[in-house]
């Protein structure tokens, strides 16, 4: 029998204040998994890290993410297993050779989930199969989010993440 499987997608959204990019940050946190590798692309001020907040909340982080312009690599813990939640900012980071050199490609295949802000600089090392999600800033507090799915695995998360955005709005209105 001929098995059609969709290996990518895409789903756009958009945020129209803060605390949207956070709830949509948290359903993601919710679904990850040890593994799994969120890239975010997108302008000073488009909404990454708030976007990171939100998922290392939904994740169940002990600690609030801060912005971590002057520390490449931030490392977050959760109560509920072992898992590490890497959330890496290359905005120093000049090339692929150099994320190489510091080990940073290790963090792929590791104890948890990576989010990286910045991802265009250490492109070359990063797996083609991961959720990669652009950033546009529109007027004022709106922001356009365009989420891209590249591998089977990707593709489930970004199915789940529709639904559990869509239930949640449900909840929210009633
Ligand atoms: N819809 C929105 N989503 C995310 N941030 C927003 C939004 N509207 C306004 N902002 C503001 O834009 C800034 C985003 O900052 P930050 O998340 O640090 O961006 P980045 O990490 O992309 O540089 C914050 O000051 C936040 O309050
Ligand atoms: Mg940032």
């Amino acid at each position: 029998m001929l098995k059609v499987q969709c290996v990518s997608a895409r789903f756009e959204i958009v945020s129209y204040n803060v605390k949207q990019t956070e709830t949509i940050g948290s359903c993601l946190g919710s679904l990850l998994e040890a593994g799994d590798i969120i890239c975010l692309e997108g302008n000073l001020g488009a909404g990454k890290t708030a976007l990171t907040r939100g998922i290392a909340a939904g994740w169940g982080a002990r600690e609030p993410v801060t912005s971590p312009t002057f520390t490449l690599v931030h490392e977050h813990q959760r109560d509920a297993d072992t898992q590490t939640l890497f959330h890496i900012d290359c905005y120093r980071l000049h090339s692929a050779a150099d994320a190489w050199h510091i080990g940073l490609d290790d963090l792929f295949y590791g104890e948890g989930p990576v989010v990286i802000e910045w991802p265009r600089h250490i492109e070359d090392i990063i797996p083609a199969e991961r959720l990669w999600i652009t950033f546009t800033i529109e007027d004022g507090t709106q922001r356009h989010l365009t989420i891209n799915a590249a591998g089977q695995r990707y593709n489930t998360l970004l199915h789940d993440l529709q639904q559990t955005a869509l239930d949640r709005r449900h909840n929210t209105q009633k």
